[in-house]
């Protein structure tokens, strides 16, 4: 310990405790050292921050009991220096950060691609992304799975960037050939996200966004839990923004008979719970999807 502090050995004999450890730590520390002497504390783990010689501070574990020898009771510990540790666990996390970012800047240039070429899409992705977010948010999700919904939004439809724009932008209904094509935007989706490395799912959520509970969905028709919660989420909001929105080939049919179909659909095509906590946003948080 002596040397973890810069001192000479005996050079720390006589000097009060409290000088070799950071004055915020000290109470604590103190409190241990009168819990394992009274017995209350038979082994302290606690870590704390030790003051080198010259002042500066660093992480110390520290594991410590009490032991009797030649009848006095000494207080005898382990102690590590965590400096090396914590600044690896710094590093690992900066580069985390770093990685993470560089794939939320890719996703965001891909969906200004996509965007280029099918406005009408890009507005939609933006709108549906904003919803499933808040829609997680009242569901308790944390503020990261949230902003993952977001990113998943913007790029739900990234599949679509190899469906002709003449299907895309046709003002009628679709035949059902071009249906098929239509719906190839999901396995394509997927195969365009799944190699980012990210902290969401979001390849899987674009793959299952046109599922449904009772397996009436695409690509694949799974059933129920099968569906993960981003993807039951993502399939909600991106209902309610596309039915409330202008298609070519109808005009907008409003949030009132999205928030209608929604009901209709919950417990056996769409997440109960999920459709619940979208229609209390609309009705209840007056949420408005962003323009
Ligand atoms: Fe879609
Ligand atoms: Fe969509």
């Amino acid at each position: 310990y002596n040397r973890m502090l810069g001192y000479e050995p005996g050079e720390l004999d006589g000097l009060a405790v409290d000088t070799v450890v950071a004055s915020e730590d000290w109470l604590r520390i103190r409190e241990h050292i009168r819990r394992r002497f009274s017995g209350k504390e038979p082994i302290s783990r606690y870590i704390f921050r030790a003051r080198r010689k010259d002042g500066s501070e660093f992480y110390v574990s520290n594991i410590a009991t009490v032991v009797t020898r030649d009848g006095k009771r000494l207080s005898v510990g382990v102690f590590e220096d965590l400096s090396a540790r914590i600044q690896e666990e710094y590093e690992k996390r900066t580069q985390e950060q770093h990685r993470e970012q560089v794939m939320q800047e890719a996703i965001h240039a891909m969906s200004i691609m996509s965007s280029m070429r099918d406005p009408y899409t890009g507005r939609h992705e933006g709108r549906v992304g904003n919803l499933a977010a808040a829609i997680g948010l009242d569901l308790g999700l944390d503020q990261r799975q949230c902003g993952g919904l977001k990113i998943c939004g913007t790029v739900h439809d990234i599949g679509k960037i190899s469906v002709p724009a003449e299907i895309l932008a046709k003002p009628s209904q679709l035949s059902a050939p071009e249906f098929e094509i239509v719906k190839e935007h999901t396995s394509l989706g997927y195969e365009i996200l799944r190699n980012l490395q990210l902290p969401w799912p979001i390849a899987i959520t674009a793959y299952q966004h046109h599922e449904r509970l009772d397996g009436s969905g695409y690509p694949l028709g799974v059933m129920g839990e099968e569906i993960i919660l981003e993807s039951r989420i993502m399939a909600v909001a991106d209902i309610v923004e596309a039915m409330a929105s202008h298609r070519p080939y109808r005009p907008g049919l409003g949030i009132k008979a999205a928030l209608t179909e929604i009901t209709v659909r919950a417990g056996t095509q769409l997440d109960e719970r999920v459709v619940e906590t979208c229609v209390q946003l609309f009705t209840k948080k007056n949420y408005v999807l962003p323009a």
